[in-house]
């Protein structure tokens, strides 16, 4: 049950406090401490992935690859070569990778609000010879991309920690292109693994319920993800300037 383990360390990760583990053993029990996601529900802020090198051993660890099934996500992205695509929340850079070679004509930017992981993304694209990818600092309130500039958008494991859902949404629409899409890739609330606490586990239904408040046509994805739901949204008609 390897990837199991890989996947309850993974997500833990998303809802676990500062300080970084030194350990992937300190990161599986994030939960039982006293500082948890009870105690800041919805969002955590900067200043708790600083570490990259320890977190690269738990993202990209190999045997998320069963857990996750990048393939299938990306696939379901329905990429172009030529696309831009943004892998937002971009951590060590396990998506930005594989994006990168999917669209081997077009560009893909790692954002991300922890500076050190986007040094670590822009080394690690050098070191696996990725020109087209590249990095930018976003912030907790904005993903700070320019208008009309990105193609997709992939979310993995870090919507729930963005505090302002609909409002950051809202610039996340500004962003794309008339056909752009966003992907969110969240643990599912009736997963049976360690993770994000109850109540920071998003419902596709209030996924999708916030992204048409802030303009989106959003749905969930049948991918069959044993542990994750996807959901795809896109900008609704007559959203624009909303
Ligand atoms: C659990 S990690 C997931 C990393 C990556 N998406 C993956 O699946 O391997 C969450 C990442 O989201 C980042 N993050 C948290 N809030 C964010 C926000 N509002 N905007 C961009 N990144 C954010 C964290 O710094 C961290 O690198």
């Amino acid at each position: 049950m390897k990837h199991l383990a890989a996947l309850t360390i993974v997500t833990a990760a998303c809802a676990r406090p500062s300080p970084e583990p030194t350990t992937a053993s300190a990161m599986r029990h994030p939960h039982h401490a006293p500082h948890s996601h009870d105690a800041h529900p919805h969002h955590h802020g900067a200043g708790h992935f600083q570490d990259p090198a320890q977190w690269a051993r738990i993202f990209d660890d190999p045997a998320r690859d069963a857990v996750i099934a990048p393939d299938r996500v990306i696939a379901a992205m329905a990429l172009a070569p030529s696309m831009t695509v943004v892998d937002l929340g971009a951590g060590t850079g396990y998506f930005s990778v594989r994006l990168a070679r999917a669209v081997p004509a077009g560009r893909v930017i790692a954002t991300d609000i922890e500076a050190p992981m986007l040094r670590y993304i822009e080394a690690r694209a050098q070191r696996e010879g990725l020109n087209n990818l590249s990095t930018a600092l976003g912030t907790e309130d904005s993903p700070g991309l320019a208008p009309g500039s990105v193609d997709r958008v992939l979310v993995v494991d870090v919507w729930h920690h963005v505090a302002h859902r609909v409002a950051y949404a809202r610039r996340l629409a500004e962003a794309l292109t008339p056909d752009g899409r966003v992907f969110i890739v969240e643990t599912r609330p009736d997963a049976e693994v360690e993770g994000p606490p109850p109540a920071m586990r998003l419902r596709p239904e209030t996924i999708c319920q916030e992204l048409a408040e802030a303009g989106f046509e959003a749905r969930a994805l049948g991918l069959s993800l044993a542990h994750h739901v996807v959901v795809e949204a896109r900008r609704a008609q007559g959203s624009a300037g909303r």
